[in-house]
């Protein structure tokens, strides 16, 4: 189903205490992948990402680092703008949690959320771990630490409440209400039975540090991270303006790509907070799943994150984000290695689509005076490959609304596999001499081939489609998914120099 409506996609935003690695390239990739897809469709699309920048954790890291919290920031923030350059991210926006436009909605839900009595003071008592920023049950934590293998410490401080307890029927019927809200469905039962079993109130402000947002009218207590960082989805819509501001515009969220270890938050506190100030709930929220490193869990302490730079260094943007997003389902875990890169850097990207994009752009150049051939009468083999060629834009928009990435980038695969297929059995090159004007008629389907696949491959590798689009002399604005069907190539279009796009990777020690 298509659609005109505005699009509004989400990464998590990161705590800056730790520097950029793949496990934040990831969902910054996925969202820019989605991104790109909308406005190809045609849509009008905010993409946000950002940093997260108060807390404890921050202010600790910044106090070992022996700097201000706010320069610390500073600077860590700086290295994931950096991340989004490398990896090639359109996002329309990038919030800082410091900066004054967040501050100031944050500060206006909190009191919205007191006046309409959803917030009380009471006296905390109970666990903490600042690595996750997260409170936790005395019955949740496993030989003293917290699920997640975190330190925890026991505090005891007076501290606002949210009536969470009380959203617990409300919250179970959005869920039923919406079943595309908590995605994948693992995730969804996995909320599910935790909303079942119970909903505490939550303790949302805190007192015995000050790196946070003031609570308004209430000196000495700082906003709990996690309300702060969430609320970040809206005041980078101009919350707590309403109607003149982008809020109008693109609230709810379509989607907010997240981490499966953060899915608790986005999907139960969340909704929560919003439905509790009157605001709409997000439209879906999407879990991901966790990435290791050549089997191991990546930490600070192993070295083993894969800052951005070497990634990219090493494999160029395309690559990686290829990569990225074929490899896995989105939703499942998996290992990052640099066999499996290299496996799918030469296979699918050099040796499949590579080669079908130097083989098709050479022959022509070479026996077509360099512009696109005109057509004879089709056959059945050309009209089969030009249909399934058509018919992807289909297939992909419903891997992309599902979030499968790895599906998309599949069914595209598959007709660069069937294009090789037709080119072996074709053979254009045998045809120079005997059957010129069959040749050019092969060469014609091929290259009008390549041009549905430049423009779908655009989401999942932007420059290498440009490059490739470039090739074909495809104008700028003929590269949307509507000039698939309205624009195909016009035989007597004098093309470029071809040049190869996706190199092999050659091991620097094979050399
Ligand atoms: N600041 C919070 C998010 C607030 S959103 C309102 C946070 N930040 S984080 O920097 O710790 O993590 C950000 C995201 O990176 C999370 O979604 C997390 O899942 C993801 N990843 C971090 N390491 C990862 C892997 N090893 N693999 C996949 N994703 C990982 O949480």
């Amino acid at each position: 189903m298509t659609t005109d409506r505005p699009f509004f996609v989400t990464t998590p935003i990161y705590y800056v205490n730790d520097q950029p690695h793949l496990g934040h390239a990831y969902p910054t990739v996925a969202a820019d992948a989605l991104a790109r897809f909308m406005r190809l469709e045609g849509r009008r699309v905010k993409f946000l990402t950002g940093t997260d920048e108060h807390g404890q954790k921050v202010e600790q890291s910044a106090r070992a680092a022996g700097v201000s919290p706010q320069e610390f920031a500073d600077r860590n923030s700086a290295a994931f703008r950096e991340m989004d350059r490398l990896l090639d991210i359109s996002n329309d926006d990038y919030i800082r949690t410091t900066e004054e436009r967040h501050i100031r909605g944050v500060q206006a839900l909190w009191r919205e959320l007191e006046r309409r009595g959803e917030i009380y003071l009471g006296r905390f008592a109970g666990w903490y771990a600042v690595r996750d920023e997260a409170f936790y049950d005395e019955s949740e934590l496993v030989d003293g630490k917290a699920p997640t293998g975190a330190d925890v410490e026991w505090y005891e401080e007076d501290n606002y409440f949210f009536r969470l307890s009380a959203w617990q029927d409300r919250l179970l019927a959005w869920y039923e209400a919406n079943p595309e809200a908590v995605a994948p469905r693992s995730r969804r039962n996995e909320v599910l039975s935790f909303v079942r079993s119970g909903l505490k109130d939550l303790s949302i402000s805190r007192t015995s540090f000050t790196w946070g947002i003031p609570v308004p009218g209430h000196p000495g207590h700082v906003v709990y991270v996690w309300l702060d960082a969430l609320i970040n989805y809206i005041t980078a819509l101009g919350y707590p303006t309403g109607e003149s501001s982008e809020y109008s515009i693109f609230w709810p969220a379509d989607i907010h790509i997240v981490g499966k270890d953060i899915i608790r938050f986005h999907t139960v506190y969340w909704p929560a907070f919003l439905m509790a100030a009157g605001l709409e709930p997000p439209r879906r929220v999407f879990a991901h799943g966790w990435w290791t490193v050549e089997g191991q869990k990546m930490s600070k302490s192993l070295g083993n994150g894969i800052p951005p730079d070497y990634l990219v260094g090493k494999y160029g943007a395309d690559p990686a984000r290829y990569f990225l997003l074929r490899e896995l389902p989105f939703g499942s875990d998996g290992d990052f290695s640099h066999r499996a890169v290299v496996g799918r850097l030469n296979g699918d990207l050099a040796n499949d689509f590579g080669n079908l994009a130097q083989r098709v752009l050479v022959m022509i150049n070479r026996n077509c005076d360099g512009c696109v051939p005109e057509p004879d009468a089709l056959e059945v083999a050309d009209t089969a490959l030009l249909g399934v060629a058509r018919a992807l834009l289909g297939a992909v928009r419903t891997h992309v609304s599902d979030q499968a990435f790895h599906l998309a980038i599949e069914v595209i695969w598959r007709v660069v596999g069937e294009a090789n297929r037709y080119v072996d059995e074709q053979a254009p090159w045998a045809l120079s001499r005997s059957d010129p004007a069959r040749m050019r008629t092969v060469l014609y389907t091929l290259a009008e081939t390549l041009r549905h696949l430049a423009i779908l491959v655009q989401p999942f590798v932007p420059s290498t489609a440009a490059k490739l689009l470039d090739q074909l002399a495809v104008p700028e604005d003929r590269r949307s998914f509507t000039s698939l069907a309205t624009a195909p190539l016009a035989a007597g279009t004098r093309l470029p120099r071809p040049e190869g796009i996706f190199p092999r990777f050659v091991e620097e020690n094979a050399q």
